[in-house]
């Protein structure tokens, strides 16, 4: 049970730093260049920048490959160094791909950028994260109910602290 909930935990584990990263480390030209859908709504919105894609990817396949140091084998699916090194950067880039695509949602429904989406906010990034790394990893569902709570509950908690800490302009 504990190395059940380790693995997982240090395997998704990427996916939040990439997905967290861009508060502190995003900002500037947003992806969509400014530039307005169909519907007269931002594609993504002012909240997704290259600098976010970008450093949130690299952050997060940095702690990947960290983590593909210092944790046992046993820990990480009896995966080779190489492919827990190949699965961080797949993890962060899938859960930027997954915030993007989340954005973008939000704004063909009318949310405006920072507006509170209770799922669309937390739930497309970890699911891309997961279907980038399929081929290393598939999650069974137990372990895919686990992550949808504990990444619900985690967006909260670590957003409010982000408004407290002043890094966030709301708390969601
Ligand atoms: N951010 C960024 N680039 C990204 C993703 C995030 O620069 N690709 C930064 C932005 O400053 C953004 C902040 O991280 O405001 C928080 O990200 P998020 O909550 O995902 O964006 P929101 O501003 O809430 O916009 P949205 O409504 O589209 O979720
Ligand atoms: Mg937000």
């Amino acid at each position: 049970m504990l190395e059940w909930l380790l693995s997982i935990i240090v395997f998704i584990f990427p996916a939040y730093v990439a997905n967290a990263s861009p508060v502190i480390l995003g900002g500037g030209a947003p992806i969509d260049g400014g530039r307005n859908a169909w519907d007269g709504n931002r594609v993504f919105g002012k909240g997704k920048t290259w600098r976010g894609l970008i450093f949130g990817i690299l952050a997060g396949a940095i702690v990947g490959a960290i983590l593909a140091f210092v944790v046992p084998a046993d820990l990480a699916y009896g995966l080779s160094f190489n492919s827990r090194l190949a699965a961080g950067f797949l993890l962060s880039a899938g859960a930027l791909a997954g915030d993007l695509a989340g954005s973008f949602t939000k704004r063909r429904f009318g949310y405006k950028s920072g507006q509170s989406s209770m799922l669309l906010d937390q739930l497309p990034f970890l699911a891309f994260a997961l279907l980038f790394t399929l081929p290393f990893h598939t999650p069974t569902v137990e372990e895919v109910v686990f992550l949808a709570l504990l990444t619900v509950g985690m967006h909260v908690l670590t957003n409010r602290i982000a408004f407290l800490l002043r890094l966030k302009k709301v708390p969601w």
